[in-house]
């Protein structure tokens, strides 16, 4: 089975061919906002981890290569960092830089740098500064949005080693996926809420699992979410949108993100934001791997 058939729909009913923007229809963008809550909101915990995790190091200049709708990048901005925001998809970045407008007269936000790239060209697309950025982040499961579409990885390795290319020696990148171990074995997401995201509204997440001879593929999400004041925001009272994902195991993960770096690399693996401990009784949500770029 083509992957492209299976690429049918992103929010149930448009139809979406090649590599695809899962937000194009604008819909999955608007409903993916309502999702993670107001952006003032991430949870403490995820907030007080990374902004910990970045002042610790010493890190000013940021670059979000995944940014959707601005959710990390507004934290960090507002904390003071130089921070440089990408993603693919306009329909995300469309909130981005909606909020960078509305307060354009906070000098941070003026300086606030928000452009269009794709990790599979991000070094035609971005102009990193000098020997590169303190800091890169990929957060909110985003690596995972990524299709392996000839089936050996090159793209994610591609992509990897663009992204590992942003960082400057001595700087770190953090990038996170899902628990996909815990998923392919019980057939379930977990369920309730999100590490990162502090949003109230009732959720459910379907999970379905897309089997290419005899290796996990693809990774279905239908996300759920009861819409408070449906009506006034043209949304209907249960929304739904559709999220596929390309399955990383961690240790496959964790041997291509090396791979990415040319071993150059200290590679650090967080569960839930706690150091990881393989075979850990409580198994995590999310993978959190944090990689200093070593000279
Ligand atoms: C789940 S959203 C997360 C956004 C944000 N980090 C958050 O936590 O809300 C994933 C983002 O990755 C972006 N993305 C997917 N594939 C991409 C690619 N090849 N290059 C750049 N961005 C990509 C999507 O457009 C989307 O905005």
């Amino acid at each position: 089975m083509s992957v492209d058939s299976v690429f049918r729909t992103r929010s149930l009913g448009v139809a979406a061919e090649g590599l695809p923007d899962q937000y194009a229809d604008g819909k999955a963008a608007k409903v993916w906002e309502m999702y993670i809550g107001d952006t003032q909101s991430r949870t403490q915990e995820y907030r007080s981890w990374v902004l910990s995790l970045l002042k610790e190091r010493g890190a000013r200049r940021v670059l979000d290569v995944a940014c959707g709708t601005g959710v990390d990048s507004i934290m960090l901005v507002e904390e003071g960092f130089d921070v440089m925001s990408v993603d693919a998809s306009d329909k995300m970045l469309k909130y981005a830089l909606k909020s960078r407008w509305e307060r354009r007269k906070e000098a941070a936000f003026d300086r606030w740098v928000i452009e269009e790239a794709n990790w599979l060209t991000l070094a035609e697309d971005v102009q990193k500064p000098g020997d590169g950025f303190d800091a890169v982040i990929c957060l909110g499961n985003s690596f995972a949005h990524l299709p392996d579409f000839k089936g050996d990885q090159s793209d994610q390795k591609l992509a990897l080693q663009n992204i590992a290319s942003m960082v400057r020696p001595g700087g770190i990148l953090i990038i996170d996926h899902r628990n996909y171990d815990y998923i392919l074995e019980t057939g379930r997401a977990p369920q309730g809420k999100n590490i990162y995201y502090k949003s109230d509204l009732t959720q459910d997440i379907s999970t379905s699992v897309l089997w290419v001879n005899s290796k996990p593929h693809m990774i279905t999400l239908d996300y759920t979410i009861q819409v408070p004041n449906a009506a006034r925001q043209n949304l209907p009272e249960v929304s739904k949108f559709r999220l596929s994902y390309y399955p990383h195991r961690l240790e496959n993960f964790t041997g291509i993100l090396n791979e990415a770096f040319g071993g150059k690399v200290e590679h650090y693996v967080y569960g839930d934001f706690q150091a990881y401990v393989p075979g850990q009784t409580k198994p995590p949500c999310y993978f959190i791997h944090v990689c200093k770029k070593t000279a």
